[in-house]
């Protein structure tokens, strides 16, 4: 490698199970929050966290974790919804983690669906508070990373998006009573989510499969958003053996040498 190039850090840790990858995920979290209390977090939504945020509350009640200190991001949000809504990301955030941890809420922030023009004021929250430290993310069946449907440019920041019918679909099941899922949402962008210091993927289940194993083995490029994470330092992707199953095996010299 060209001394030129910053070091590269990627690994794909493949659990044994979905729960164990949720440890997994949740542990990085915590590693980070005990080595730097005050660390900023990009946090993410979706089924897939659920269990990563449930690992965290149970080690937030221990006293093995504090968020007092902490600052969290989140990546994105639907249009159209206020935030008391059940289906809206800040009310799945309370539900899951805020409601149940010290974080301070006046720390944790996420985007205003519902003030398309304060977008910019989002990417200078981030830039305030230092930068992100960790960036967790899930990944959509289509490669989506946030909101960031394909076709989505690197160097995109947190803007109003139109979600993808796929999206949408996968979505509908946290809009009971065939409430229609918005068709607009605000995200981060690959360009601010790319600035994080660190990015942990936690992809789980076979609906995952195909779209990891493109985003990581495929060409990089805006077919496929989270193939632009090959082009971060520091990438841990974290997985069961489900949504790893089409990946190539790593060859004996690799696994040596991680
Ligand atoms: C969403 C979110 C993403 C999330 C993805 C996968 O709609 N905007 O941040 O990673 O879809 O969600 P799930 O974990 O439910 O499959």
């Amino acid at each position: 490698m060209s001394p030129a190039l910053p070091a590269r850090r990627h690994a794909v840790l493949v659990k044994p199970s979905v729960a164990a990858a949720e440890q997994e995920a949740a542990s990085l979290i915590a590693q980070l929050l005990v080595a730097g209390p005050n660390a900023v977090l990009g946090l993410a939504t979706g089924r897939s966290m659920i269990g990563v945020y449930e690992e965290l509350v149970r080690r937030c009640e221990r006293g093995d974790v504090s968020f007092a200190r902490a600052q969290s991001f989140n990546l994105d949000e639907y249009c159209g919804l206020p935030a008391e809504h059940p289906a809206s990301f800040a009310a799945y955030m309370d539900r899951h983690l805020f409601g149940a941890v010290d974080i301070d809420p006046a720390r944790a922030h996420l985007p205003d669906g519902n003030a398309p023009d304060g977008a910019r004021a989002y990417e200078d929250a981030i830039a305030a508070a230092g930068g992100i430290d960790l960036q967790l993310l899930g990944i959509g069946r289509n490669g989506h990373i946030g909101f960031n449907e394909p076709g989505s440019d690197r160097d995109t920041r947190t803007r109003i998006v139109d979600l993808a019918q796929e999206t949408r679909k996968a979505n509908a099941p946290d809009f009971p009573d065939g409430l229609p899922v918005p068709d607009r949402a605000i995200t981060m962008g690959i360009a601010t989510i790319m600035k994080a210091r660190r990015i942990v993927l936690l992809a789980t289940g076979a609906a995952k499969a195909e779209a990891l194993a493109d985003a990581l083995e495929g060409a990089v490029g805006k077919h496929n958003p989270a193939s632009f994470l090959r082009l971060h330092p520091d990438v841990t992707i974290v997985c069961d053996p489900e949504a790893a199953h089409t990946l190539t095996p790593p060859t004996e010299m690799e696994k040596r040498h991680g």
